[in-house]
């Protein structure tokens, strides 16, 4: 069995984030995805997410693409995740070329491109303006 790992916030879920998950299912058979906690957002991505984490990954185990969902609460846990899992591809979106290049000698890496025009921040940025009209 192959088995795909892929990390974000996936706050306010949309099509991008569905178009990326079902993109990395199909890269294998069982799909993991590091959900980024909540203190993990405030004090080292610089987020404030609408939904909290347990919100988030109730909604990630709705979708069918979705096989595990762990937290993700350090940059560094990743070869010990991908390790433990035992992870073949580790999946991100293209924004994140070369990042984790250095993961390569444990597994595939791979960088899918992203959904043009949609993101957390367009959605939050939409919605304040819609809400000032
Ligand atoms: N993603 C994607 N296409 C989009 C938006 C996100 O493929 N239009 C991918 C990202 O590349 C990442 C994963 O979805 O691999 C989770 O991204 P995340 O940062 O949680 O979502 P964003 O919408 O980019 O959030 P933000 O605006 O807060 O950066």
């Amino acid at each position: 069995m192959k088995r795909v790992i892929t990390y974000g916030t996936f706050d306010l879920l949309h099509y991008g984030h569905i178009n990326l998950l079902k993109r990395a299912k199909e890269k294998g058979d069982y799909l993991i995805v590091g959900l980024s906690t909540d203190e993990f957002n405030t004090y080292n991505k610089g987020k404030k997410t609408y939904f909290s984490f347990n919100e988030r990954k109730k909604l990630l185990e709705a979708v069918r693409y979705v096989d595990l969902v762990i937290p993700e609460y350090s940059w560094n846990q990743k070869r010990d995740d991908i390790l433990k899992y035992h992870c073949d591809i580790f999946v991100m979106g293209d924004d994140w070329r070369g990042e984790f290049d250095f993961l390569f000698d444990i597994c595939e890496v791979e960088y899918l491109e992203r959904t043009p025009e949609i993101s957390t921040t367009k959605i939050k940025v939409d919605l304040g303006r819609i809400q000032n009209d």
